[in-house]
């Protein structure tokens, strides 16, 4: 079954001679359950398809339809209920809330969205992503690859139906970017959950179910 669909999807950035053709009619189907890398030169627009796909930015013509919603069809009210339930996003930089512990991050999407929280699933995904000991510290104290993972269970907790990485071992070293790599590739498998990442490391790459690379707004598979 296809989770994620995308038809025929156009975008341009900026008018007349400076504008960019970041996306030049890309379609492609995601697979549920299933580990994408996207790879790509910079610039290849990775990351604006990524944030199409999460419902961050709206196409200039193409369809997107996730799990059932046609993204054209959303105003931008509804376009906000659908990234809160629908969508899990880890970044390069964490985008952590450096005022709360690593248990309110986690929890945070789920209290936006005034939702409680399942303490046993909250508890398996803290000890999958080696967190327990960690959970009333402040991101400050954690090492990057603590605050990565702290960002991949804040992800995860809401059940999303799709996950969207954007080179998120980006600002890591290679250990640590191997390590919580593992534990992402390790959760997502364990909970069924599709995992859409963009990186340029071609060792991550390998370890997808399958890679998609971008050239200059067009897939090249
Ligand atoms: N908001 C924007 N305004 C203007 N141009 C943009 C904007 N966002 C992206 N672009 C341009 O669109 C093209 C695709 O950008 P995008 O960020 O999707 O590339 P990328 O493949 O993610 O690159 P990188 O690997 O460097 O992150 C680039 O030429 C970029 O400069
Ligand atoms: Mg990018």
């Amino acid at each position: 079954m296809d989770i994620v669909t995308v038809q025929n999807l156009h975008k341009t950035f900026g008018k007349g001679e400076s504008a960019v053709h970041a996306l030049c009619g890309i379609s492609l189907a995601l697979e549920k359950g299933k580990f994408t890398a996207i790879i790509g030169a910079s610039g290849s627009g990775k990351t604006t398809l990524l944030n199409m796909i999460g419902g961050l930015d709206t196409p200039d013509a193409g369809e997107i339809i996730v799990d059932g919603v046609r993204l054209s069809n959303l105003k931008e009210k509804e376009l906000a209920v659908f990234r809160r339930s629908k969508v899990g996003f880890v970044y390069q930089s964490f985008n952590l809330i450096p005022t709360l512990t690593v248990r309110e991050n986690i929890l945070f999407p789920l209290s936006l969205a005034g939702r409680t929280h399942d303490p046993v699933f909250f508890s398996e995904i803290a000890a999958l992503l080696h967190l327990q000991e960690r959970l009333d510290a402040y991101p400050h104290e954690l090492s990057g690859g603590g605050q990565q993972r702290t960002a991949i269970a804040r992800a995860l907790i809401s059940r999303p139906s799709i996950l969207l990485a954007d080179e998120p071992t980006g600002s890591l070293d290679s250990k640590s970017g191997q390590n919580v790599l593992g534990l992402f590739k390790l959760s997502v498998e364990m909970y069924h959950q599709t995992l859409v990442m963009i990186t340029h490391n071609l060792e991550i790459a390998q370890m997808a179910d399958r890679v998609i690379r971008i050239e200059d707004g067009h897939i090249c598979e």
